[in-house]
């Protein structure tokens, strides 16, 4: 019996956690859960899995909880906050942890799982993006095994089993292109949010939705790959593949690409997370080939998406950059999803914060959320004609 503990498991990936488990009763077991403010479900998620400790985001909502649990038999702690969801991700029961929390929320409990020795199903790639190389030396001072979550990041992860000896001459990471794929740029300037939101192929959290329609997210995952699979950026290439069927490929010495193809669905990487080096179900339908017709590929216009190129600048750069990149991206995404800005005025943003703002030497984690949240509160506060 594997035990897992999910932070973020109101959300999309902590949901379809959920669901595998659900599946699985006599290989997973739930010990404790962390979420944000959705309390119903949340209050729901402990009567079924019966973790033994589970925190929310507020002291408000941990309140709330308790007091939906008042009846409820058996012992449950209820905490909340950074600290409470670094006590889920420690709890000593738990083997793997899976890492679901949106954006920089992930940063400190993911570290504290790897810290605490558990293994850890990473879907927060921005643990990677804003400190890839401190956590995977912790990665590997601990010993502890990290398992993709992100369905290309898994696709690769897949590809290279039984290839440790074999030097990768390039990975290549498809992309669904998101919904403005087909768009020029002057559609571009009137998209709304709720289109924005409306992604083809993946039903997912709205940051992570955002970032595919700016293709931000293709290039945070480019960093993301690069600290996993210790392969540079320059041989880490993004195509576009609209079906969503391609998950990501790795191509070596002699030529040869392997590539991993499964349904649209999460439950896929994630049940793998789950059960390696096994393969258990993940509840969904057989691919039907036919059906599908074909499967396409074109290469990604860095004009119309400049942080798919911004990514790879930050990447390369190294340092500070990629904190830069990060914490401007968050910020701008939540003042979109506030409709405070436009869709184009996140690409703006990032940009500029990336050629203005200077480049401190950031060596702890301490450094890094300090400069991180600082670089977060400019945008947040300075008015759009000053950015
Ligand atoms: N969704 C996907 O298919 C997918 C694929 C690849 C990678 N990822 C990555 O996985 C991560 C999560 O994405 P998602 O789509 O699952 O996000 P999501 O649907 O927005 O879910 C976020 C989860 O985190 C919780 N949360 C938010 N703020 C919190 C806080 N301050 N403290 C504690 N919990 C908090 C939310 O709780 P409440 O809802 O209760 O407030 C929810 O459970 C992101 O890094 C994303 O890039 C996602």
């Amino acid at each position: 019996m594997k035990r897992v503990a999910v932070l973020g498991s109101t959300g999309s990936i902590g949901l379809q956690t959920l669901d595998i488990v659900r599946l699985h009763p006599h290989r997973f077991s739930i010990v404790s859960l962390a979420a944000g403010t959705n309390i119903d479900l949340l209050e729901c998620q402990v009567r079924e899995f019966r973790p033994s400790i589970v925190s929310c985001a507020t002291e408000a909502a941990a309140a709330e909880l308790t007091w939906k649990l008042r009846e409820y038999p058996d012992r449950v702690e209820v905490v909340h906050g950074t600290d409470g969801c670094r006590s889920v991700a420690v709890v000593p029961e738990a083997d793997i942890v899976v890492a679901g929390l949106p954006g920089s929320t992930g940063l400190l409990p993911t570290f504290a799982a790897v810290e605490a020795g558990k293994d850890v199903a990473l879907a927060t790639k921005e643990v990677l993006v804003m400190a890839g190389e401190l956590f995977m030396d912790l990665v590997r001072s601990k010993g502890v095994a990290l398992l993709p979550v992100d369905s290309e990041q898994s696709a690769i992860f897949q590809c290279l089993q039984g290839q440790a000896h074999n030097p990768v001459r390039r990975i290549i990471l498809t992309a669904s292109g998101g919904p403005f794929r087909a768009m020029s740029k002057a559609e571009m300037d009137r998209v709304t949010r709720s289109q924005a939101l409306d992604h083809p192929r993946w039903k997912m959290g709205p940051k992570v939705t955002v970032d595919s329609a700016t293709l931000m997210n293709k290039g945070l995952e480019v960093i993301e790959a690069q600290w996993l699979f210790n392969v540079p950026a320059s041989r880490i290439e993004v195509v576009i593949h609209p079906q969503s069927i391609c998950h990501s490929m790795v191509e070596f010495e002699d030529g040869s690409i392997l590539a991993q193809l499964g349904a649209t669905d999460m439950r896929v990487p994630i049940s793998y997370a789950l059960a390696c080096p096994d393969r258990v179900s993940s509840g969904t339908e057989p691919l039907d080939f036919a059906q599908l017709g074909s499967l396409t590929f074109e290469a990604p216009d860095f004009e119309r998406f400049p942080l798919l190129k911004a990514a790879y600048d930050a990447i390369n750069e190294g340092g500070s950059a990629p904190v830069i990149l990060n914490a401007a991206d968050e910020a701008a995404v939540e003042l979109f999803l506030a409709d405070r800005i436009s869709f184009q005025d996140i690409s703006r943003i990032v940009l500029e914060c990336l050629e203005r703002i200077p480049r401190p030497m950031l060596s702890t984690l301490e450094e890094i959320t300090g400069f991180h949240d600082d670089v977060a509160e400019h945008v947040r506060r300075t008015p759009r004609h000053h950015l």
